[in-house]
């Protein structure tokens, strides 16, 4: 099938009332443990690069080379986007010459009229080539690349805003983090979710920081207009403690084992069960 846009994908799973997850890459052996869950399940599935990524991945073409010869080679038949992750302005521009399907532009520590301007820019040009775009108001919290996020709560009347440009969904601050949760974590805000759920009506929402949710929170927020949720640092956690105990084991040192692809193995197999896990929780499997 290729690389296809989010907007198809995002609404039919707002209509239906589950989420896609964005699962972020950082190699080919994430990639490929990715591809292969998401087609294991029948599921829609999101690839987020963010800048960082993509710089160590020797850029934006690389990336979209190898996921589009993944795809192919590893007989994928699932919709997969790929998507920049929190874009600068000038790192969507390289997204959209590159190749990806999906774009975010994050202009949310800009003010709203800038953050409007650049993003109806980014629009127009997304329209020309059938891309999706994710707009994003009030900044979500934590670090993502080195990019420090306050945790804002989004005003509902600015997400309209951003909405009414006719982006294909929509970022918005709701209490969540990047990273793991710290124990004085609120938790996600309702109030304010529902408030911008009936703002930007029915526009797919994005719920960034998927890391450490409580799954009845994730559950609240799906029914209440999210449709993407994105998971980074738990894929992370995993595929870090799983490489952590086959050497603690000492199966680096065993007869091949120091080959990298068996290093690498149980990491990968860790990824696959995590996605495929977080896919059952935000009810996308068999939704391919
Ligand atoms: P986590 O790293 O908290 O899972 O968040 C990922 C994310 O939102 C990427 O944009």
């Amino acid at each position: 099938m290729g690389l296809v846009s989010a907007k198809e994908m995002l609404e039919k799973a707002a209509a239906g009332g589950y989420a896609v997850g964005q699962f972020n890459i950082n190699n080919l052996e994430w990639t490929k443990a990715i591809l292969q869950t998401a087609q294991k399940a029948n599921s829609p599935v999101i690839l987020g690069v963010s800048e960082g990524a993509g710089k160590y991945m020797c850029g934006f073409k690389t990336v979209a080379a190898m996921v589009k010869a993944m795809i192919e080679e590893l007989g994928i038949t699932v919709p997969v986007a790929l998507h920049l992750d929190h874009g600068t302005y000038e790192g969507a521009v390289k997204c959209i010459k590159a190749g990806f399907s999906s774009i975010m532009f994050d202009g949310s520590h800009y003010p709203i009229e800038e953050n409007i301007a650049k993003t109806t820019a980014l629009k127009n040009a997304c329209d020309v080539l059938g891309l999706s775009l994710e707009a994003e108001v009030g900044a979500i919290g934590g670090e993502e690349d080195g990019v420090i996020g306050g945790g804002e709560l989004a005003d509902p009347k600015e997400c309209k805003m951003v909405a009414d440009l006719g982006v294909t969904m929509l970022a918005a601050g709701i209490g969540n983090i990047h990273g793991v949760y710290p124990a004085n974590w609120k938790g996600l805000n309702f109030d304010v979710l529902t408030a911008i759920h009936e703002a930007v009506g029915g526009k797919p929402l994005v719920l960034h920081g998927g890391t450490g949710i409580p799954d009845d929170m994730v559950k609240k927020a799906i029914s209440l207009g999210v449709a993407k949720i994105n998971v980074n640092t738990e894929c992370q956690l995993v595929f870090q403690e799983a490489t952590r105990a086959y050497i603690e084991a000492g199966k680096d040192k065993q007869g091949k084992g120091f080959d990298p692809r068996k290093l690498l193995a149980p990491g990968a197999q860790a990824i696959c069960d995590k996605v495929y896990e977080k896919m059952e929780l935000f009810g996308s499997i068999g939704k391919a």
